[in-house]
This record gives structure tokens, C-alpha cells and sequence, in this order.
């Protein structure tokens, strides 16, 4: 991918900064939301945790992969969604609100800690999209449980191989779907706990 693509006609097709997903801004690539689609079919997952909601697009696609396989979700924000997004017809149909939570993910006594910590349920997928992808590349994989899956996004923009090879080594993450997210020219790079 080079920032050359991202002008011209197509930019709105490129350029995660200025997608939406039903209207809504959504900081992905289409091609990052096919990815999903692949493991939401390919895995049995029990629990998906986003960190970093931003305007809640992701958060909606992800929840509506949730809620059609009865699958628990939480996305975490410091901010709040606009109200004409988080309160749009679809989110609140779909009761997007009840899912999303406004704390800094590194509060040690946040709801975000607390599920990693004490949930009950695998395989979880959970998913570094928030402010500070390297620290939560450093922090939320020590929670996983073996089978558990790790996200991030803005693979080689905001986090690179050298900050995250000695986490990878140290807790045994095995890379999940590498070859296909780099087919794709996906944003997002995945690690599975053997
Ligand atoms: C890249 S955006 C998330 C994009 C969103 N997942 C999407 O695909 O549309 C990053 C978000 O992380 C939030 N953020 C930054 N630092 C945070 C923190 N420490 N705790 C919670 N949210 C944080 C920002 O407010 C921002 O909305």
C-alpha cells in the first residue's frame, strides 16, 4: 500500500480516514472489514473486545457479526460517539449503546481490564484500535487465555514488527491469517495464543 493510492478519484474508496460503513465513519479499509468476515466464519469465538471506538463503525460491523452468531461484545472508548451515530436508527435498534463503554483502556479498574481478566468465555477476539497500539500490544495479550485471538491496526504505520517481536516471543503468539491480511493489503495483523 502506498499513500500515493490513497488520491485522486478513489480516495474514498483507500482512505481509512474517510470511509463509513451505513453512513457512519468507520477508520478501516474495505479490505480490513473482509478479513473479519473471514474469522468471524473460520472461528468459534465467545467474546470480541474493541478497544477504541472512535465513531462507532467498526464497533456496528463488529456487533452485527456478533449478534448474528450470539457472540458477547464490548468496545471501549475515552470519548463518545456522536449521538447521530451511537443514537442512529441501525445502533439503536441494534442496542449498540448497552455494548460501549467510556473509560481510558488502561484503567487498571476499568470494565476493560476486568473482562480481559474475568471473563468466562473462549475464544475471544480482542482488538488494539485505540490511542496507543504499541502499549496495548505490550498490555492486553498477557490477559488472553491459549486459543485467544490479538488484533492491531495501522500495521507499519503506527506499530511495526520491532515493537511488538518480544511480546510475540515471550507469551508464544503464533501469527493468525498473516499471509491473507498481507494479500488483501489489510491494516490489520493478528496473533493467536497457542
Ligand atoms: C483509530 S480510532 C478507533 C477507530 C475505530 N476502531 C474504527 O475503526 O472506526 C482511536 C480511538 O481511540 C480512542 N482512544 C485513544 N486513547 C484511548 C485510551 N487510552 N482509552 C480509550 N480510548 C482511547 C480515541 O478517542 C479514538 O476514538
Amino acid at each position: 500500500m502506498t499513500e500515493g493510492r490513497w488520491v485522486g478519484n478513489d480516495i474514498w474508496l483507500h482512505d481509512p480516514t474517510k470511509t463509513t460503513i451505513f453512513g457512519i465513519p468507520i477508520q478501516q479499509k474495505w479490505t480490513d472489514l473482509v478479513i473479519f468476515e473471514k474469522i468471524f466464519n473460520q472461528e468459534k469465538l465467545s467474546c470480541v473486545i474493541e478497544a477504541g471506538t472512535y465513531q462507532a463503525g467498526l464497533s456496528l460491523y463488529l456487533w452485527m457479526h456478533c449478534f448474528q452468531r450470539e457472540i458477547e461484545f464490548y468496545t471501549f472508548d475515552m470519548r463518545r460517539p456522536n449521538d447521530e451515530y451511537l443514537q442512529s436508527r441501525l445502533a439503536t435498534n441494534l442496542w449498540l449503546e448497552a455494548h460501549f463503554f467510556q473509560e481510558n483502556v488502561f484503567d487498571p479498574a476499568g470494565t476493560m481490564f476486568l473482562t480481559l481478566k474475568n471473563h468466562q468465555k473462549h475464544p475471544m477476539l480482542v482488538l488494539c484500535d485505540g490511542g496507543d497500539k504499541v502499549s496495548e500490544f505490550r498490555t492486553f495479550p498477557h490477559y488472553l487465555l491459549s486459543g485467544d485471538i490479538i488484533g492491531v491496526h495501522d500495521w507499519n504505520w503506527e506499530i511495526r514488527t520491532t515493537n511488538v517481536e518480544k511480546t510475540v516471543e515471550k507469551l508464544n503468539l503464533s501469527p493468525y491469517l498473516e499471509a491473507e491480511c498481507v494479500r488483501i493489503e489489510s491494516m490489520w495483523r493478528f496473533w493467536r495464543l497457542l
